[in-house]
């Protein structure tokens, strides 16, 4: 189940949609084709996890979602804006205004305290200061570590740094939420906990994708898209060698179905 309709906003177009990405590291007889020509579909409200092996272009598609790095070839549309071809200012704007991320590392910043990590993408955006603390402060209590505010990231345990940077992710309002492994470093009870927070997440509105290798954490989302050597492999399709999983349980009624499809033959 979602609730898209609490966040849907004037259209119902889809947050994610790109068509034949590619992504080329290096060129010539060093190029490492990352990415072969991805065609995926997220729709608001949707709960996808990423999942693949390692190499195949997660965290690649990732960056590129996420508006920190640009494809070589294809469109990407982010919640109705091209992202495809902008400069890297313009890629930044959308990316602190439209994208929330959460990286298996954390990536707090170390010498300031746990609110102004969690105020900093609002302070990019502009929002004065008063507002910013008091985001801050209703984002920390979201997350439920609102009593370490003036703490510094070094003196939280590891899934509280997480929830940090959950909040962190959620400073702007963002359309979509992206975690990269996000329990990778965690013991699985903490993990489970910060999952339970995505959960929450998601239960309120919130578009999120999420790689994962665990296929119990898979198993939470909506939907899964396994990624293969930079291509999407779609269950039942024998092309990309997958011979035995079910890759992509059955929607449930009344859920968004399927949208991806794979290029074959490129
Ligand atoms: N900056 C880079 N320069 C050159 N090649 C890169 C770069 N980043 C990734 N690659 C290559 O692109 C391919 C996809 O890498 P990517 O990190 O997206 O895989 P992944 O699915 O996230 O793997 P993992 O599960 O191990 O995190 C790999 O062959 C990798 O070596
Ligand atoms: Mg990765």
């Amino acid at each position: 189940m979602n609730s898209a309709e609490a966040t849907s906003g004037p259209s119902s177009s889809p947050i994610i949609q790109t068509t034949a990405l590619t992504k080329v590291y290096g060129s010539n007889g060093a190029a490492v084709h990352a990415l072969r020509g991805i065609d995926l579909t997220v729709d608001r409200g949707e709960f996808v996890a990423l999942i693949g092996p390692s190499g195949s272009g997660k965290s690649t598609l990732m960056a590129i979602l996420g508006c920190l790095d640009l494809p070589t070839e294809g469109t990407y549309t982010l919640d109705g804006r091209q992202v495809q071809g902008l400069s890297g200012g313009d890629l930044a704007r959308i990316r602190n205004e439209k994208v929330g991320f959460v990286f298996q590392s954390y990536n707090l910043l170390p010498k300031a305290s746990i609110a102004r990590n969690v105020e900093l993408p609002m302070l990019y955006a502009g929002v004065g200061r008063k507002e910013r603390r008091e985001r801050a402060m209703t984002l920390l209590e979201k997350v439920g570590i609102a009593d370490k505010a003036d703490k510094l990231p070094a003196t939280l345990s590891g899934g509280q740094r997480q929830r940090v940077a959950v909040a962190r992710a959620l400073a702007n309002g963002p359309a979509l939420l992206l975690a990269d492994e996000p329990t990778g470093a965690l013991d699985s009870k903490t993990g489970a906990e910060v999952l339970e927070l995505f959960q929450e997440l998601h239960r309120q509105g919130n578009t999120l994708l999420l790689v994962t290798h665990d296929p119990s954490i898979a198993a939470l989302a909506e939907r899964k898209v396994e990624i293969r050597d930079g291509l999407i492999a779609v269950a039942g399709e024998a092309q990309l060698g997958g011979e035995e999983e079910d890759l992509m349980s059955s929607p449930q009624p009344g859920t968004h179905r399927a949208e991806h499809h794979v290029r074959v033959g490129r």
